[in-house]
């Protein structure tokens, strides 16, 4: 089955199945990311902090630009207005390409004023550099307070989301504003494996974990990017078009009462934890 499509607010179309690429580097993520689009896949999220742009710029080259949609997002600490170009220009150019489908603020930061941040990308817009802007870990006070602020269309919120994380408010809050949401950690970086309920719908479809937690996520809506370097999980993860999880099924994942946020969305903590 192919991969579906979702349409953004100035009319382009995203694959609803990206390639997430964090920790994918050198040769072997090289490799990973060429069979992902050797098999298919046409939607790559890549992020400044990465580090992973030229290899993503390898993988890409020689294919048709127009076939592909590629994600990057530009880091908390670089949110003033020349930051923000300055970034992307520095992306395209590793990246070997002359425009990003979609450029993504990838944490708020509370020390920089969203306004300008917003300006940058509109003007990013208007030269042609990026086709779409949206956000990343934008929880819903802040993102209520971004759409009161910014000029432009917001396509994406790019956010954790899985079944062991189902994040209704924001879910709701994001398509109120026809805001397309982008999961990521789709599988809980594998916790949702062993988890009962998952389990038992699994077996019930014929069908992995893997597979029912990236298919519960479509139908709510989503937009998924599970990471893999492994081909049988690539090919594994595209298998989620053509079957649907029924209301039952829908019901028993929506209720499983398991909290677990694997990546804190608060800027501050970001700051220590993950950059100190
Ligand atoms: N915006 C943000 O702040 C943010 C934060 C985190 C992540 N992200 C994005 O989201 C992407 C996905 O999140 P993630 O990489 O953290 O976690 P994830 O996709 O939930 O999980 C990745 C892990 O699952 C395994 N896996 C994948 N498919 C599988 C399958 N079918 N069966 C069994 N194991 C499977 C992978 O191992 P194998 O390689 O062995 O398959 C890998 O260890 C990232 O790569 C990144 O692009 C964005």
């Amino acid at each position: 089955m192919p991969i579906r499509f979702v349409e953004l607010p100035s009319g382009d179309m995203m694959p609803t199945l990206g390639l997430g690429t964090s920790t994918l580097k050198g040769e072997e993520g090289l490799e990973a990311i060429r069979t992902a689009l050797e098999m298919g896949y046409r939607h790559i999220d890549t992020a400044d902090a990465y580090d992973n742009h030229e290899i993503v710029g390898r993988a890409i080259e020689g294919r048709e630009r127009e076939d592909l949609f590629i994600t990057s997002k530009v880091p908390p600490d670089y949110l003033h207005y020349d930051e923000v170009l300055q970034v992307c220009d520095a992306s395209l150019l590793e990246l070997g390409t002359d425009y990003l489908d979609l450029f993504l603020i990838h944490w708020p930061n509370p020390n920089v004023p969203m306004k300008q941040t917003f300006d940058a990308l509109g003007e990013l817009m208007a030269l042609g550099k990026i086709r779409n802007a949206g956000v990343s870990n934008f929880q819903p006070h802040r993102l209520r307070s971004a759409v009161g602020i910014a000029d432009i269309p917001f396509a994406n919120n790019q956010v954790e989301v899985h079944p062991l994380l189902y994040q209704r408010e924001l879910l709701e809050l994001c398509h109120e504003h026809s805001i397309v949401v982008t999961a990521y950690c789709p599988l809980a970086r594998g916790k949702v494996f062993d988890e009962p309920v998952i389990v038992r719908v699994a077996e019930k479809h014929g069908r992995s974990p893997a597979q029912v937690s990236l298919r519960w996520l479509l139908q709510k809506g989503c937009v998924v990017i599970p990471r893999s370097r492994k081909e049988e999980h690539l090919r594994e993860n595209m298998e989620i078009y053509g079957w649907e999880l029924d209301d039952e099924d829908m019901a028993a994942i929506d209720g499983i009462e398991r909290h677990e946020r694997l990546v804190n969305p608060n800027f501050e903590e970001f700051r220590r934890s993950d950059r100190a």
